[in-house]
């Protein structure tokens, strides 16, 4: 049962709106998802809360919106919409998305404003000194000095409100070693601490070199003249030396500029100038405010009790300081709790160095969901997880596969993302991005390794089993040890004695630890036996190659052959299905489309429910029910083509269409039209990188659910007469880029049935098998093939064509066929060795 006493509250920075998304931002937005979605798991969707938004404040927003000519809160508005609805179009759960612009927000700011002025922390004075804007920070050094955006800072003169920060370095230090404010990985934690240390080092070095010259003038001349300043070194409650006054009162207004929220009374009346909030107050109050503080509404103020403090902010690691010292800070000052802890994760790189929309090297999450989302091929209505296809329900006509809504593909593409990042990049460390990578994981680890196992141990159940998980004989216990650590409590635990059982039960193990302890980098001394975020795709990929290594071991068709190992036959077959059952269940945060897929298959149902009623937490083996008839199978993770990359590849490099927004990008003039950056904010937002938007010949292209008889009929060559795909290879064609030929989905498909089709003497209509699904097409061929030469052939059909009527039957594709001499006899395609070839491969 979800344990109700407890709650849990997560957090992504807010991002600026000063760039589009990139999958920089999606990293952190992605490991968040995953993390929330297992807390709901174990702690029940309703003391779950999933927090994300956008940063609108600012200097740099306002320049921003200034260079794109337009008011901010309308630049801020577009652009965070952009934000919104790339999420949605992920799947993303947050539970709340707040915008800095927001009234809740302002009230809630100057309330914090007004608790730190009321209690003595805040006061007035002039400051001069240098100003990153990209970073908005005060930064130390001469004019000039290169900030840490890599950009020249500004020497700013200003009037400002300062929140007294240096009082708070000793607490902050002990909090910090003490493990009460927990920060993670250990080396932020040891950056935090150095920073808010200062530099002991030199200050030891100071400390020998002034009692050397004391030592020495007071030998020598008297103690009248030993009085070099020694410099003071302290030590916190664990004993660690600090240099004390090493950490500066902070500026927390400014007033140069006005788009940022006003400092509230009575602060305001103490000075001439109009002073704006510090962007960083600004910003990290809204961990607070979107759940209620500041809000005059009981059900907020609720809210804020059961939720503050946030269990934890993840961030990315250059965030590091804002959140582990100004903002312990200000909630020390203000006399709340501290977050429970502050989690980093490293950069994503591309071309070896940070992603970032001022070096140009971004890469767009759009890219890699439209790519990867046109991989997904059309599958039965029956087959789709019932969370995905709600709109199908309301089919007039249930036997038509469906072509994949634009939404599944997104999801679908969504999934190949958060699988990679989580697998690639050991979280909290930095980790390089490419196209050739992401690809060589798709196939490597989701179709050859995840979707292969679950389609050939569902194939066997069906072919051996009339698709109903057979009974396996009952099983002996025996106990397995884990050893006693400081991550296990150790002791015996008795599961079914077959390997694979324990594999799963050594795996659910590693990775119920690993959130349980909120546990997301691994510390550098780690052993094998911690566990942690970083951890939990490749156990589960373990449990995997388990199950294949099970499967190779015991060769299920081999049994099959002999009636006397019937027995035996189900008992691996049962076990290989549990175990995918448990692989599913713990895929589910990291894969929630695909999994809730194999669910279905596995004749479980939705996935969706299954959450909510404790299946996929608790997974004791044999959890998996024999009788339970399998769902419609059919392909989870269909093979990507090394083409994907060149056109992901290429939707990066190849600027976007003008748009006609006003967004010009901030380093252009004012005169500039439109922005050619795709990363830019006015940049059209590319919901699909193949080019032309077709929506029937193009899978998926359609954000309406399918089957859509309505939709306009193909523009392809297909002759009127026939109903064949005539292809013209005439000299003069228009060529096409590898792209447009991706879009056609060719497949072999085997001829069931055909028959001719009263009163229409030039139609046959075929029933085919793709592997996947059986369909029926109408095919102007009855001329020149009569039914009985079709039966049993394997031909290619074009899978992708969108379904439509003639005579008043569907027809759902079209037969490939080389036009031959001058009345154009349709020669029909084929292999010649086809029976070599599995049903439903696709050509390339
Ligand atoms: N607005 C501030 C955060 C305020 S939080 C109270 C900000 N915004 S940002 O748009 O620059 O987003 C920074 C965050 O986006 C990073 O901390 C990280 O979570 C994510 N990332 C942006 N680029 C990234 C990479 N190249 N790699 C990994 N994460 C990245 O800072």
């Amino acid at each position: 049962m979800p344990d109700t006493q407890k709650k849990f509250y997560l957090t992504t920075p807010i991002y600026y709106v000063n760039a589009r998304p990139h999958i920089g931002h999606a990293y952190t937005t992605i490991a968040a998802d995953v993390i929330a979605r297992r807390q709901r798991l174990l702690l029940g969707t309703e003391n779950v809360w999933f927090l994300t938004g956008t940063d609108e404040h600012g200097q740099k927003i306002q320049r921003s919106a200034e260079a794109a000519g337009i008011p901010p809160q309308r630049f801020t508005d577009e652009v965070s919409e952009q934000f919104r609805s790339l999420w949605q179009r992920m799947g993303i759960t947050y539970n709340d998305y707040i915008r800095t612009t927001e009234p809740r927000h302002t009230q809630g700011v100057q309330k914090l404003f007004s608790e730190l002025y009321s209690r003595g922390h805040i006061y007035l004075d002039t400051y001069t000194g240098q100003y990153s804007v990209g970073e908005e920070m005060f930064v130390d050094g001469p004019p000039g000095t290169i900030g840490p955006d890599g950009k020249p800072t500004e020497t700013v003169t200003e009037e400002n409100f300062y929140f007294r920060l240096s009082a708070y370095q000793t607490q902050l230090i002990d909090l910090i070693e003490s493990g009460e404010f927990c920060i993670e990985p250990e080396a932020r934690r040891n950056e935090v601490l150095s920073f808010l240390r200062g530099d002991v080092t030199r200050a030891l070095l100071d400390q020998k070199e002034a009692e050397l010259i004391n030592s020495t003038l007071d030998e020598d001349f008297g103690s009248d003249l030993a009085n070099a300043v020694v410099p003071t070194i302290a030590h916190s409650a664990k004993g660690t030396p600090y240099v004390p006054g090493a950490l500066k009162d902070l500026s927390i207004s400014r007033s140069s500029f006005d788009w940022g929220i006003p400092v509230p009374e009575p602060a305001a009346s103490t000075t001439q100038k109009k002073h704006v909030v510090y962007v960083w107050l600004d910003a990290l109050t809204n961990y607070m405010t979107a759940i209620g503080y500041g809000s005059d509404d009981p059900a907020q103020q609720a809210q804020f009790e059961k939720f503050w403090p946030a269990d934890i902010h993840l961030v990315g690691k250059e965030i590091i300081r804002f959140h582990c010292v100004y903002w312990p800070a200000f909630l020390l000052a203000a006399g709340l709790p501290l977050p429970k802890k502050v989690q980093a994760h490293g950069w994503l790189l591309f071309e070896e160095s940070k992603m970032s929309k001022s070096r140009g090297n971004i890469v767009r999450t759009e890219t890699i969901l439209d790519a990867f989302g046109s991989l997904l091929i059309p599958t039965p209505v029956s087959s789709r997880p019932k969370a995905q296809s709600a709109a199908a329900e309301g089919s007039a006509s249930p036997e038509p596969p469906l072509l994949p809504t634009k939404h599944e593909q997104d999801l679908f593409g969504s999934d190949v993302l958060r699988y990679f990042l989580l697998r690639e990049i050991p979280f909290g460390q930095d980790g390089s991005f490419s196209f050739d990578a992401l690809y060589d994981r798709y196939n490597a680890d989701l179709t050859n390794g995840y979707g292969n196992l679950v389609s050939r141990t569902l194939a066997m159940i069906e072919k051996y089993f009339d698709g109903i998980i057979p009974h396996h004989r009952d099983w002996d216990t025996q106990p397995v040890f884990l050893k006693k650590s400081t991550e296990f409590d150790g002791g015996e635990f008795r599961v079914p004695n077959t390997q694979l059982a324990a594999d799963a039960f050594a795996t659910k193990t590693f990775y119920e630890l690993a959130f349980q302890k909120n546990r997301f980098s691994l510390p550098s001394n780690s052993s094998l036996h911690e566990a942690a975020l970083a951890g939990v795709t490749d156990s589960v990929m373990f449990l995997v190659a388990r199950t294949d290594a099970y499967i190779a071991e015991n060769a299920p068709w081999k049994l099959a052959k002999d009636p006397s190992q019937r027995e035996a036959l189900g008992d691996v077959l049962y076990n290989a299905a549990e175990s995918i059952r448990t692989i599913t269940a713990l895929f589910y945060p990291i894969l929630p489309y695909s999994t809730a897929k194999v669910w279905e298959q596995l004749g479980l149902g939705d996935i969706e429910a299954a959450a909510k009623s404790d299946q996929l937490h608790d997974l004791a083996w044999g959890g998996l029910k024999p009788g339970t008839k399998l769902g419609p199978l059919g392909p989870i993770f269909p093979r990507a083509d090394k083409g994907l990359i060149q056109i992901m590849t290429d939707a990066e490099q190849n600027p976007v269409p003008p748009t006609p927004s006003k967004f010009v990008d901030e380093k252009t003039t004012h005169t500039t039209p439109a922005p050619s950056d795709p990363t830019h904010p006015g940049a059209a937002p590319r919901t699909s990188i193949l080019p032309h938007h077709d929506p029937a010949s193009q899978v998926g292209a359609s954000s309406a659910p399918v089957p859509d008889l309505a939709r306009p009929p193909a523009p392809h060559t297909e002759a009127p007469a026939s109903g064949i795909f005539a292809g013209s290879a005439a000299s003069g064609t228009q060529q096409i880029a590898i792209d447009d030929f991706i879009k056609i989905d060719l497949r072999v498909a085997k001829v069931l049935v055909a028959e001719r089709i009263p009163k229409a003497d030039k139609l046959l209509r075929l029933e085919v098998d793709l592997g996947y699904e059986k369909r029926q097409i109408l095919s102007g061929i009855a001329q020149w093939y009569a039914p009985e030469d079709l039966i049993g052939r394997r031909i290619i059909i074009v899978a992708n064509l969108a379904p439509r009527k003639m005579r008043g039957l569907e027809s759902h594709g079209m037969l490939l066929a080389a036009s031959h001499g001058e009345d154009g006899k349709p020669i029909l395609a084929t292999f010649a060795e086809s029976e070599e070839i599995e049903l439903g491969s696709r050509l390339k």
